[in-house]
């Protein structure tokens, strides 16, 4: 496992160069509707949030107009977002477009059709709204590849030594209570982990003791509460999180413990980015935003993520599991390391099939950067210029033309050679497992340490037990597990 993105053979300027062969297939008109102004888009909003939910908006939208490029509103629409009407790219084909920067252009457009105020990230718009036109993209994404690359033999121990706690906490409330809320635990360790893998200073022996991960989720929700429903009356959440953004100042200071946190811990990181070109003031911002919004946010809803589906898996799913890891570790001398962890196909495989049921990030965003020939699996759609082209990715990744069994959860689709020829269509990094992150592409920076992340999970829980149970339900982000029993590793297995 790489955690540094491979070196690009083709440069910017040589793809663009790259003519397209003009589409063979049929052009068609997008199908699909905004119905009336302000008034339908808050209809629309009540129907993706309440009324259907989202993976029924979007296919029943595919469904009546029979097309899997179609016009539509998004979430959150009037007074937060200015025009939510986009083009959706509903397939694995068509969806593709977002990747290619030559074509889309992804410059404020990371939380979609709004924006939250640059109040709440020092007055700047850090890297994950900048296009990598903007000087300043490939600045900031090569200081993170150099942070990451710099503590790469910091992350398996880090990652061990925390979640060994969060294991050994759960086991406890597990034989007190009966059951252990996996979602709040990993929260703080989670927190923890970041903290000491990157920077090598634990957020809780800092001046933040244990609130970090508090001020991280409030922080979070001040800039995510258009997309989100927390189960309060509808009047209410509509008034209050989907209209009007909620005043930056009233998580000020969040952010200014936070910030505290980065500008001490962070210090050798910030004199180096003044060699890249930055002012170290833009670079703490920059790493507060790509560790607690991109690694925090990232990780909060990722690992419940894939335990929901090994918890629901048939059972023999975890001894396969056990037995793949506990040899590869042993063959390794009895090391988790980097290339014991590459042998684990089976739980490559759970990792990536975990990422492409359920992407934690669903929404991409881009606006045509000229006019555009967009393709779905059986027509092609002209685009104008301007016009913002939206992507929901489980449409994309539950896409029946490219995985047999789409809506099921497969544990080794990804195993052998025909499965690794599937992983061009994993998208949770905003672009094709089988691409690398760069300064030119808006790849997530992290990618191939989330990956990593993953599996580690699977090491250690198969490591310490032969199989455990989980009760699955939903929260705020995404998924909630609470862990019912720990069966703790057979001495013979
Ligand atoms: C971008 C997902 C963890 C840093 C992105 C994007 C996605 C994503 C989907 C693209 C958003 C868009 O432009 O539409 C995730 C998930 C994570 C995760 C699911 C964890 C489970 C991380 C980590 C880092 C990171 C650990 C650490 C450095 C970034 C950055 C960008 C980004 C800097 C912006 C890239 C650019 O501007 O070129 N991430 N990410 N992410 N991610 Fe991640």
């Amino acid at each position: 496992t790489k955690i540094l993105p491979a070196v690009e053979t083709t440069t910017p300027v040589e793809r663009e160069m790259e003519k397209e062969a003009p589409s063979k297939l049929p052009i068609k008109s997008i199908p699909g509707s905004y119905g009336i102004p302000f008034i339908s888009p808050i209809r629309d909003r009540l129907d993706f949030y309440y009324f259907q939910g989202q993976d029924a908006y979007f296919q029943s939208r595919v469904d009546k107009y029979g097309s899997t490029v179609v016009r539509l509103n998004v979430p959150p629409g009037p007074f937060m977002a200015s025009d939510p009407k986009v083009v959706a790219v509903l397939d694995a084909k068509s969806f593709q477009v977002l990747f290619d920067v030559s074509k889309v252009e992804k410059k404020n457009v990371f939380t979609g059709t709004y924006m939250p105020s640059t109040a709440l990230t020092g007055g700047f718009r850090v890297c994950s709204y900048l296009d990598p036109s903007e000087p300043n993209h490939a600045k900031v994404k090569q200081l993170l590849f150099n942070l990451l690359a710099s503590r790469k033999s910091h992350v398996i121990p880090a990652f061990r030594t925390n979640f060994a706690t969060l294991f050994e906490t759960m086991e406890a409330q597990i034989d007190a209570y009966g059951k252990a809320d996996f979602n709040k635990l990993n929260d703080d360790t989670s927190f923890e982990f970041i903290g000491e893998a990157y920077f090598g200073v634990l957020p809780s022996a800092s001046g933040l003791g244990t609130t970090g991960p508090a001020k991280a989720t409030k922080w979070l929700l001040f800039q995510l509460a258009p997309l989100t429903s927390v189960g309060l009356p509808k009047i209410v959440e509509e008034v209050f999180l989907h209209t009007f953004p909620l005043p930056p100042c009233l998580a000020k200071s969040d952010y200014k413990a936070l910030y505290e946190y980065f500008s001490t811990a962070a210090k050798p990181v910030l004199d180096a980015a003044v060699t890249l070109g930055l002012s170290k003031g833009e670079a703490c911002h920059n790493l507060l935003f790509a560790t607690v919004f991109n690694s925090y946010g990232g990780m909060k809803v990722m690992l419940p993520g894939i335990l929901r589906w090994l918890a629901t898996a048939d059972p023999s799913l975890h001894a396969r599991l056990a037995q793949e890891i506990r040899s590869a570790v042993a063959a390794a001398g009895g090391k988790v390391t980097l290339s014991a962890v590459e042998e684990m196909e089976l739980t490559k495989s759970v990792v990536y099939e975990a990422l492409r049921m359920d992407p934690p990030v669903k929404f991409q965003y881009g606006k045509a950067k000229k006019d555009l020939i967009i393709e779905s699996h059986d027509a092609a759609y002209q685009v104008k210029r301007g016009e913002m082209l939206f992507g929901y990715q489980p449409l994309a990744t539950r896409d029946e033309r490219v995985f047999a069994n789409a809506g099921e959860f497969v544990a080794d689709r990804f195993v052998g050679k025909e499965g690794k020829k599937l992983l061009k269509y994993v998208v949770w990094s905003n672009g094709p497992e089988t691409e690398s992150t760069s300064v030119w592409n808006k790849q997530c920076a992290g990618k191939d340490l989330v990956v990593l992340v993953g599996r580690l999970m699977l090491v250690e829980l198969f490591l310490r037990y032969d199989t455990f149970t989980a009760e699955v339900g939903t929260q705020l982000l995404g998924i909630q597990v609470n862990f019912t029993s720990l069966t703790k590793s057979s001495p013979t297995s």
